[in-house]
């Protein structure tokens, strides 16, 4: 007689700053449709990008305990600052763990570039840590593009308030992006994951900016890594032997912030309805 391995569901623990890593969440979800996924967002910490490195690590250490003790068997950190920040330390917190961060997407910004000239679009904090120059630096020697980096200061706090499509959001964009497209960027990397969530309206400010030229404008590129994130997570699942769950997909959400914002970001951005639960702050 054979006896048939249990083999327990597994579960993905995600998370963010605040509403942001929802943008890695749906490709996980539509790639991955038999894991079980867990959505913390620590919108009362939002936004990390202005916050000392060491907060940034601890948020991102508490949160992986919370996640792990809530079951989760894979963490991604679906936030560009916090991998910035915090992966090298959870790899050796958890050595173990399958482990997804995320960075911008410069190497296929190189690869799709036609005038060599990109522009990247993120975090202050995220621009200057030492993970993000090692990177600009071994992809510009190899493809010999140069990168225009443009830190979206205030950017993430607008969209943590559901201001996608505000006069004071466009009003920023309106800010960072034409000067990018005057120097001769024909691609822009999303490199905060909050950031396609206003893909719309960025498309509609390059647009308008276009317009308003004499020359004709070249096409351009919008680089999100969401959906290659997916990809490795899947890959790592794959590696770990982690087998997809026998039941349909449960997804719940947690905050360190307002229980019923999130549901709303849930609504507005993915229209999902999942439990949401607000958790202490410090934990
Ligand atoms: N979504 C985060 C990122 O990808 C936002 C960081 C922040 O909270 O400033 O960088």
């Amino acid at each position: 007689m054979t006896v048939s391995a249990f083999t327990p569901g597994s579960t993905i623990g995600v998370f963010d700053s605040g509403v942001g890593g929802m943008s890695i969440l749906r490709h996980i979800h539509a790639l991955l449709p038999q894991q079980d996924l867990l959505y913390f967002a620590d919108s009362g910490f939002a936004p990390y990008g202005e916050k000392p490195e060491a907060e940034i690590v601890a948020r991102a250490l508490h949160i992986a305990q919370y996640l792990l003790g809530q079951g989760a068997q894979a963490l991604v950190v679906a936030c560009n600052t916090a991998t910035v920040a915090a992966i090298r330390l959870l790899r050796q917190h958890y050595p173990d763990l399958p482990l997804v961060g995320v960075e911008p997407g410069l190497k296929p910004a190189a690869a799709v570039s036609r005038s060599r000239i990109v522009g990247v679009l993120a975090t202050a904090y995220t621009l200057r840590g030492e993970k993000f120059i090692q990177l600009q630096q071994q992809i510009s020697a190899q493809s010999r593009v140069q990168f225009l980096l443009q830190p979206c200061t205030g950017l993430v706090d607008l969209i943590e308030l559901g201001q996608i499509d505000s006069s004071d959001t466009l009003a920023l964009l309106q800010r960072y992006i034409p000067p990018l497209l005057d120097q001769g960027a024909d691609t822009l990397v999303l490199g905060c994951t909050h950031y396609p969530f206003v893909q719309v309206q960025i498309e509609r400010v390059i647009a308008q900016h276009q317009a308003s030229q004499l020359a004709d404008a070249p096409a351009i590129t919008l680089i999100d890594t969401g959906e290659a994130v997916a990809r490795q997570l899947q890959r790592l699942l794959g590696a770990h032997q982690i087998p997809p769950n026998p039941h349909p997909t449960q997804l719940k959400g947690f905050t360190s912030g307002s229980a019923s914002a999130l549901q709303q970001a849930f609504w507005h951005l993915l229209e999902l309805q999942p439990p949401v639960e607000a958790v202490e702050q410090e934990f």
